[in-house]
């Protein structure tokens, strides 16, 4: 009995550093594949909205972390230059996003536009 709750603790011990090593290593490749890899030319606004900005700016434009972008917000009194600036070259805690294309922040812009103008 004694021997086996022994064997039982060195085999709990020895899993865990295995385990915690395969966890880090697949977020690093995660991190690594979203930092590197560019949204295609092909998504749309709303595809590049929610795949880069939903999550602090909510699915709906709301807010979250992040201001909100929707109707009544600031950003819909702010010029499309404003948004395109901001997006490229991130602002406070937003992160710059300098790999997507000229195409991408106008389709970003627009469906940002569009969602504003309650359509
Ligand atoms: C990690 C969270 C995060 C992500 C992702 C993010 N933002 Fe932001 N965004 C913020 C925060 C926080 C602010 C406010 C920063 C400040 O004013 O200091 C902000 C501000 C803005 C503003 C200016 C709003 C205003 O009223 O001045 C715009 C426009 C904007 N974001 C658009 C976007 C778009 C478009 C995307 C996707 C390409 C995006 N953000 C992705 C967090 C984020």
């Amino acid at each position: 009995m004694r021997r086996l709750s022994g064997w039982k603790a060195s085999s709990n011990g020895k899993a865990r550093p295995g385990r915690v090593r395969v966890a880090v290593l697949s977020l690093l490749v995660g991190v690594v594949a979203a930092c590197s890899s560019p949204p295609p030319e092909t998504a749309t606004g709303q595809e590049l909205y929610s795949e880069l900005c939903s999550s602090c700016h909510g699915a709906g434009l709301e807010g979250k972390a992040g201001p909100p972008l929707g109707p009544g917000s600031e950003s819909a009194t702010l010029p499309d230059s404003y948004i395109a600036t901001t997006v490229t070259h991130g602002i406070g805690t937003m992160p710059s996003f300098k790999n997507l294309s000229g195409d991408q922040i106008n389709k970003l812009v627009d469906f940002i536009r569009d969602v504003q103008a309650g359509q």
